[in-house]
């Protein structure tokens, strides 16, 4: 085989050198965050002209961009009236029977039941006694005996049995399980109304079946 030209073979191997760099500089650039707007080839009706959040509006006389919802009026699917579905009062006091829109059946216990086991559980127990995984991992690591484990802290889960929990009407624990206590938050994001009256639901079961005396 005939020897190719020194010269020859060395440009070759600086051109096969120089041509990683490109890849490499894009591999580099896709990688790294930047300020800057990425390199948009078809701009469709990607970046249209409008006002941000927070941002100042001289169309307005206020010179702000965000608009206060019109005074007296709701948005469609949120007018929140219902005090008692909403918010568990009845006249000013906390309800003692389940709202209209719910209705109280073995169904609806089921389901409050099952809910109660998925959000409630971990903490307050399966009966309700502030006995959950949770809870107990968490009142071993406060009473090391040398200290608590990476100082933590905690405050012990409310029994659901206790005297002032026990004779609460089903619409203050509504309140609660909703906005939270104390230190417990609240879970008004997360599980719908519907769900909420079915957990203060089967909440109240569990305390008529768990503090029942033995003349009941
Ligand atoms: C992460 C743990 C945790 C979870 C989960 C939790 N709780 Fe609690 N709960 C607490 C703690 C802690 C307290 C006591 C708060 C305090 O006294 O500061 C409490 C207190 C309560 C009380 C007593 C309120 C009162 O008036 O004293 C009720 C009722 C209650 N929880 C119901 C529930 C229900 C129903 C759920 C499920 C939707 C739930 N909790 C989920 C930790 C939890």
């Amino acid at each position: 085989m005939p020897k190719l030209p020194r010269i020859l073979v060395y440009s070759l191997l600086v051109a096969g050198c120089l041509a990683l760099i490109p890849p490499v500089v894009f591999a580099r650039m896709r990688a790294t965050p930047s300020p800057n707007r990425p390199i948009h080839i078809f701009w469709d009706m990607d970046f249209q002209p409008k006002f941000k959040t927070q941002v100042a509006n001289p169309l307005f006389a206020d010179g702000r961009a965000m608009r206060a919802p019109v005074q007296g009026t709701a948005g469609r699917g949120e007018a929140y009236a219902d005090a008692h579905l909403y918010e568990g009062v009845v006249d000013g006091q906390w309800a003692t029977a389940l709202p209209a829109a719910v209705t109280m059946d073995a169904e609806t216990l089921e389901r409050g039941q099952q809910r109660f086991n998925i959000y409630c559980s971990a903490c307050h127990g399966y009966a309700g006694f502030g006995d959950g995984a949770v809870n107990q991992r968490a009142m071993e690591l406060v009473s090391n005996a040398t200290g608590p484990v990476n100082g933590t802290q905690w405050v012990a889960a409310k029994s659901l049995h206790d005297e002032t929990t026990r004779n609460q009407p089903v619409g203050q624990l509504f309140n609660t399980i909703t906005h939270g206590i104390r230190n417990m938050a609240g879970y008004g994001a997360q599980i719908s109304t519907e769900d909420r009256w079915a957990i203060a639901a089967y909440v109240k079961a569990l305390q008529l079946s768990q503090d029942a005396g033995a003349a009941n």
